[in-house]
């Protein structure tokens, strides 16, 4: 699949996916050692500490990966990117990135798992709500989790069950970005500061922008887009 999906790719979105994934392991090293450097804790403090930083780090980086996808994927079915990126370009990073998401979202609850300050059990992190940590928080996490899980894996089933019913399947990326969203805000810290405010702020103001654009244009985009997408990516 990996080298199928290689072939397809142009030398201009080998760079971008280089830059994606560059970025990605950049922002999650860069947010663990800001975190870490931020605070004038003693080495043993660091320590304990470290599973904790690599959690809110792999958080954050998750939900810029979710959101940067969603707003990829409204910018291929609005059409808006077709003037920058070609369509089969956009297709493979959209894909991409929801692995890259996910891959975060791992690192996000491995490191729950060994954090000794907050334990967190399998059945913590696997079952909705059974946390004892801010139950509702963390359990719109899970669903978020499952839902990431599912849209990304529906990339390698679009052929079996058809453009139409994989378009249906997709809406459910609004919900995923919702319930990520208020999960972030509820769950973490991090919402007390200026910057990520501002970086739920933006990511949902985009999203619900272009959402909104979508749903004003209406069928007309869709049909065209579901014929390019059929046309340009066939699985
Ligand atoms: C798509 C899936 C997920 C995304 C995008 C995501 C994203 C985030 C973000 C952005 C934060 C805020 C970090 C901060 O403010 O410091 C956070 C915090 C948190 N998340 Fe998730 N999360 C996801 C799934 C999960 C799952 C499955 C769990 C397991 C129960 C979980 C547990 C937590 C906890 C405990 C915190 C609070 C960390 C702290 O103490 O600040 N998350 N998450």
């Amino acid at each position: 699949m990996t080298a199928k999906l290689m072939n397809r790719m142009t030398a201009g979105a080998a760079l971008i996916l280089v830059a994606a994934l560059g970025a990605t392991a950049g922002a999650l090293a860069a947010g663990a050692l800001a975190m870490l450097l931020s605070t004038a804790a003693p080495d043993l403090a660091l320590s304990s500490n470290l599973p904790w930083y690599i959690t809110r780090a792999a958080g954050v980086t998750a939900y810029l990966l979710l959101s940067a996808d969603a707003i990829l994927g409204l910018g291929i079915s609005t059409r808006l990117l077709d003037r920058f990126v070609s369509r089969a370009t956009s297709f493979i990073l959209h894909e991409w990135l929801a692995w890259l998401a996910l891959g975060a979202t791992g690192l996000h609850i491995v490191a729950l798992l060994v954090d000794t300050v907050q334990p967190f059990s399998f059945a913590d992190i696997l079952i909705p709500f059974a946390a004892t940590y801010r139950p509702l928080a963390t359990g719109l996490g899970v669903i978020a989790m499952y839902l990431a899980a599912l849209l990304t894996l529906s990339f390698y089933v679009r052929g079996r069950i058809g453009q139409r019913a994989w378009r249906t399947l997709h809406y459910a990326t609004f919900a995923l970005f919702v319930l990520a969203t208020i999960h972030g805000i509820t769950a973490g810290a991090t919402q007390d500061l200026g910057w990520m405010r501002w970086i739920y702020a933006g990511s949902a103001g985009v999203v619900g922008f272009m959402t909104a654009w979508r749903i004003a244009n209406g069928r007309r985009v869709a049909r065209r887009a579901t014929t390019a997408a059929s046309t340009t990516v066939s699985r």
